[in-house]
């Protein structure tokens, strides 16, 4: 089982929406994913599953130890990509946590602790809220790697410094095992000089860390959503299904998994 915080601090980069469909994207290889939904508007809830009627336990109850994560996990319609769906209610365990001894394991002791559960799963993506809050660090504190989605803006490189300065600190003090796994530019437009400035930038900056699949602006991206369905069943032939596709195949690439022949 590796453990993958998708986080950006910045709001509306594509976390939620790279989560959903790198996750799929991975399952429909044959990889059981988990995702974990550990943003309190639960917009990757909502994105995968329409009918909240669904959602019986939560996060919040997983990171409280209410329910063990062979309750909390889900499966989704797509085959072998599961979800912890989460609720409002997570906000309150930022509140609840903060006085809480060992505050920031929390997420780690839960996904670490039933081992033998765990180890169902192949990847873990954890879709981050937009804050480096105590939420944030459960994530990054269980973590093997993180994954930033990036928009080819202005000020993206400046959110990245600090986005690394909490990084460090936590792999200092929480997490040695911690490495910065990949940044994704997401909602990419190819036209534009200031894209390719920025991805220039940050390949400066992080050369092989930057994954060389971008995803495209695409409105079927957007759309998706709405149907509560993944790229895959929503639109297969577009753009956004091609690029988390490839996104997902230099993804396992990375972990030295062999390409499938057939
Ligand atoms: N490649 C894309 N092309 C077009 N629209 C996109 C693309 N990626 C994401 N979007 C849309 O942009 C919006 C923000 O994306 P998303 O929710 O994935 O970002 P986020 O980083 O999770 O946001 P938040 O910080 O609020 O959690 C959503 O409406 C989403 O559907
Ligand atoms: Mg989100």
């Amino acid at each position: 089982m590796r453990i993958t915080a998708v986080i950006n601090q910045k709001g509306g980069v594509g976390k939620t929406t790279t989560t959903v469909n790198l996750g799929a994207a991975l399952a429909r290889k044959g990889l059981r994913v988990l995702l974990i939904d550990l943003d309190p508007q639960a917009n990757l809830t909502a994105h995968l599953m329409m009918d909240h009627a669904q959602v019986r336990s939560t996060t919040y109850d997983l990171l409280m130890g209410n329910a063990p994560l062979a309750d909390v996990a889900r499966p989704t319609a797509t085959e072998g990509l599961f979800l912890v769906p989460s609720a409002g209610d997570l906000a309150g365990a930022e509140v609840e946590l903060a006085n809480e001894i060992g505050r920031e394991y929390f997420l780690k002791d839960r996904l670490r602790k039933d081992d033998e559960r765990a180890a169902v799963f192949d990847e873990v993506l954890v879709d981050c809220p937009p804050s480096l809050g105590l939420l944030a660090i459960n994530a990054l504190t269980a973590a093997d790697e993180a994954l930033i989605p990036l928009q080819a803006e202005f000020f993206a490189l400046q959110g990245m410094a600090r986005y690394l300065e909490v990084q460090n600190l936590v792999k200092g003090r929480l997490n040695p095992n911690l490495r910065l796994g990949g940044i994704v530019i997401c909602m990419w437009k190819g036209q534009a000089n200031l894209s390719h400035e920025v991805r220039e930038e940050v390949k400066k900056s992080f050369g092989e860390v930057l994954f060389e699949t971008v995803i495209r602006q695409n409105v079927k991206l957007a759309e998706a959503p709405s149907a509560g369905k993944t790229i895959f069943e929503y639109a297969a032939d577009s753009n956004g299904a091609q690029d988390y596709e490839a996104l997902a195949e230099e993804f396992l690439a990375r972990r030295g998994v062999p390409k499938p022949t057939a």
